[in-house]
Order: C-alpha cells, then sequence, then structure tokens
C-alpha cells in the first residue's frame, strides 16, 4: 500500500500535509503528490528506524519551542512569525514519551533545538529525566548562546553532552545586524564558560554570508587554535522567511573551502560526524573547523536524522513538507507502539535526499524556527 511500511496495518497512514490543511487550517498550500513507498523487507523485530534507501536513523532532533530571544534576518521578521499557542506545542511530558519510545525503536542521540532551547522554562528538568531514558546515549543542545553563561552550569549537570552555538560574527555591529539584537558579549561569555566547564562537546555554528561575514572566516578558525572547539561554517537555507535568501548572500561550501584552504594551507582532514562531509584541523591548533553543505545537500546519503518540530510533528528531512503528526496520535489517546509504527511509517518514506523532498513540497514552513535549527 502506498505509503505504508510493509507488514503495517492500513489505516494508520501518516496525516499529510493535506489532511493537516483540512483538519486545522493552519497551512498556506498543501502538498501536491502522494508519497509512495516501494515495498520491500524491514526487519522483522522493527526496533530499528530505517528507510528505503538504507540509512538508519538514531538520531532525533527536537524543536522545544519557536519562539527566541533573537530575531536573525535569514531566520524570521522583526516582528517574529506567527507563533504556535501554547496548548498546539508539545509539553513536557509528551516530549519525554516521544524520546521513550524512539529510544525504544533504536535512537540513541537526542538534540534539543528551538527556537531557541534556553528560553523553555522546563528545559533542565527535561534533560535530566532524558538522561535516565534506556538507550539514549548522548544529549545535545543547539543554542544562539544569549542565556548560556546562566546556564551552562545547570545544563551540564543535567547530563548535556555537547553545546552548540549560533555566533555569525565577532563584530558588534555585524552581531546586531544579523540579529536585530544586542548580546555579543554573552554569547561570547556563555562559550568561554561552555569550554572552562568542560562540556564533552563544544561547536560554534557560522552561517557563512556572501558580503557580511566572509572575511571572518580567518577569525573564527583562529578560535580553534587554544580551544577543544570545533567551528562548523554552514551555508545559509532558504528558511528565511523570504528575507535575504534572494540578496545574494549565499556563499557556497566550495568557495568557503577554497578560502580556508587559501588562508591555511597546510590544513589536514580529518574524521567528523554524519553530516559533516569537510572537517579540517589546522596543525598545531587544538580545536577542529568544518564545512557544512546544507544547502547543496551533499552529505544526505548519510543522513541519520529524525526532527520533531515543537507543534508536535515529524519531519523525515529538513527539506520535506510531508509531516507526520504525533502530537495528534498521542492526545487522541494513541498506545506507545502505534507512535512507534508512525515513527516508522515517517522515516521509511524518507525522499533519499534533499532534493528530492523539495520535489514533493509546498513549502509551509517559512522559518528555521518552525522546523528545528
Ligand atoms: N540558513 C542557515 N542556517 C540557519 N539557521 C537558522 N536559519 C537558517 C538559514 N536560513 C541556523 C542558525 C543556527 C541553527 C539553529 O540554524 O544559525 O545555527
Ligand atoms: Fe533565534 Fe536561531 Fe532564528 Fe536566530 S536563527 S532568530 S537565534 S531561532
Amino acid at each position: 500500500m502506498a505509503g505504508t511500511v510493509p507488514g503495517e496495518t492500513p489505516g494508520l497512514a501518516p496525516q499529510s500535509a493535506e489532511r493537516q490543511a483540512l483538519s486545522e487550517g493552519d497551512f498556506m498550500v498543501v502538498r501536491q503528490k502522494p508519497i509512495t513507498a516501494k515495498p520491500a523487507v524491514i526487519p522483522s523485530n522493527g526496533n530499528i528506524l530505517l528507510d528505503q534507501h538504507g540509512r538508519v536513523f538514531d538520531y532525533l532532533r527536537i524543536a522545544v519551542n519557536e519562539k527566541c530571544n533573537l530575531r536573525c534576518i535569514y531566520c524570521m521578521p522583526e516582528e517574529g512569525i506567527d507563533f504556535k499557542p501554547v496548548e498546539k506545542c508539545l509539553t513536557t511530558d509528551e516530549i519525554l514519551r516521544l524520546i521513550s519510545i524512539a529510544a525504544s525503536l533504536g535512537v540513541r542521540k537526542i538534540r534539543f533545538t528551538g527556537g531557541e532551547p534556553l528560553i523553555y522554562k522546563e528545559l533542565v528538568p527535561l534533560i535530566r529525566e532524558v538522561a535516565s531514558i534506556p538507550g539514549i546515549k548522548s544529549i545535545h543542545v543547539t543554542t544562539n548562546g544569549l542565556l548560556l553563561q546562566k546556564m551552562a552550569e545547570d545544563l551540564l549537570a543535567a547530563g548535556v553532552d555537547g553545546v552548540n552555538i549560533s555566533l555569525d560574527t565577532l563584530h558588534q555591529d555585524r552581531f546586531e545586524e544579523i540579529t536585530r539584537r544586542k548580546g555579543l558579549e554573552k554569547v561570547l561569555g556563555g562559550l568561554s564558560l561552555a569550554l572552562r566547564i568542560g562540556f564533552p562537546s563544544v561547536k560554534v555554528n557560522m552561517v557563512a554570508m556572501r558580503s557580511f561575514n566572509e572575511d571572518e572566516i580567518g577569525d573564527f578558525v583562529e578560535l580553534t587554535k587554544e580551544n577543544h572547539l570545533a567551528v562548523r561554517f554552514i551555508e545559509l537555507m532558504p528558511f528565511d522567511a523570504h528575507q535575504i535568501w534572494n540578496t545574494g548572500k549565499f556563499l557556497g561550501a566550495d568557495r568557503i573551502l577554497e578560502t580556508l584552504h587559501s588562508l591555511y594551507p597546510q590544513l589536514n582532514r580529518v574524521t567528523g560526524s554524519a553530516t559533516e562531509e569537510h572537517v579540517f584541523r589546522v596543525p598545531g591548533f587544538k580545536g577542529k573547523v568544518a564545512v557544512i553543505p546544507s544547502f547543496t545537500r551533499s552529505f544526505c546519503g548519510n543522513c541519520n536524522r529524525i526532527r520533531l518540530t515543537a507543534d508536535g510533528r515529524i519531519r523525515n528531512c529538513l527539506y520535506s513538507d510531508n509531516e507526520f503528526n504525533v502530537r495528534d496520535l498521542m492526545r487522541n489517546g494513541a498506545m506507545d507502539e502505534e507512535i512507534g509504527r508512525m515513527f516508522r511509517q515517517a522515516m521509511w518514506v524518507k525522499p533519499k535526499d534533499g532534493w528530492e523532498a523539495l520535489k514533493t513540497n509546498g513549502n509551509h514552513r517559512e522559518s528555521m524556527t518552525q522546523i528545528g535549527g
């Protein structure tokens, strides 16, 4: 049956964007083409999340909220976006339940994102609980760093293994231009505290933009000289609420790589995570640098990610609008097994790559803050 995991009962088809549009009225555009899954054999025990392209998914990224205390121009308009009311977003208990189910299906790594996860009031208690879920091996947080000085110690004590800090510039004026807020010192203070108190992993994510911060690539690499830190240069993506994507700021991974090699001809290639294709170390430097081709999408073959939006939709690809409404399934009283089937279903029909994913889209999410960065 189209869109159904082989061996599963009919009637559990995912809630497509089209059905969500009808039931909720909060999507602008409906998906055009149905997603079809060709029959194939999946392991009979079913305790694993996999797709038809041989990928296994063990990494769940959860947006705990959509709200943010910055207004990055590649993410949202000044006035924010139409944030979902709190009752439409998952509660802490619901998030915990979904993580336990995902863990029983082989998920080992959790990342909390947003929005800005550090403004989610129950983040620390949530992490404390997640740390004791059997099967979960590591917990990470992606933050803009504004509140990190206040929270780093609590996060570490609760069980966080890694923090990724989004920071696009080391210049005050540019920070205010890109985020539309003040706070560079706070972010830098948060970063140095995170490094000092010994998180196993600290990374800085810099969205590299032509004629904005391209000239800071070298300064960011220098941060890795004395710090056990990974600096990652990320391609701009078109989830910008129609603001700067069309203004010529996109800077491709190939050009970032060229700049890195010309500044540091002695760069050594080292290994990184699944989506870190290009990872290097400057000889003698303590940290690493990486380039993430998030728009070029050359790493999709290695993808191990599942996304959960703040309003409780499973997304099998950042670029796919084919969402699975696990929130309503749960709120309608579904048993864990049924919820697990929705996870399996969602991942089974994952498109081959982010280009394929776009073909079926109506693109109703306008900002990364809704998808989970
Ligand atoms: N393109 C690239 N990265 C983006 N982020 C948010 N919006 C975009 C975009 N349009 C990044 C943030 C942060 C993470 C949460 O997502 O900079 O690193
Ligand atoms: Fe907030 Fe992150 Fe969006 Fe910036 S990119 S406005 S920090 S959610």
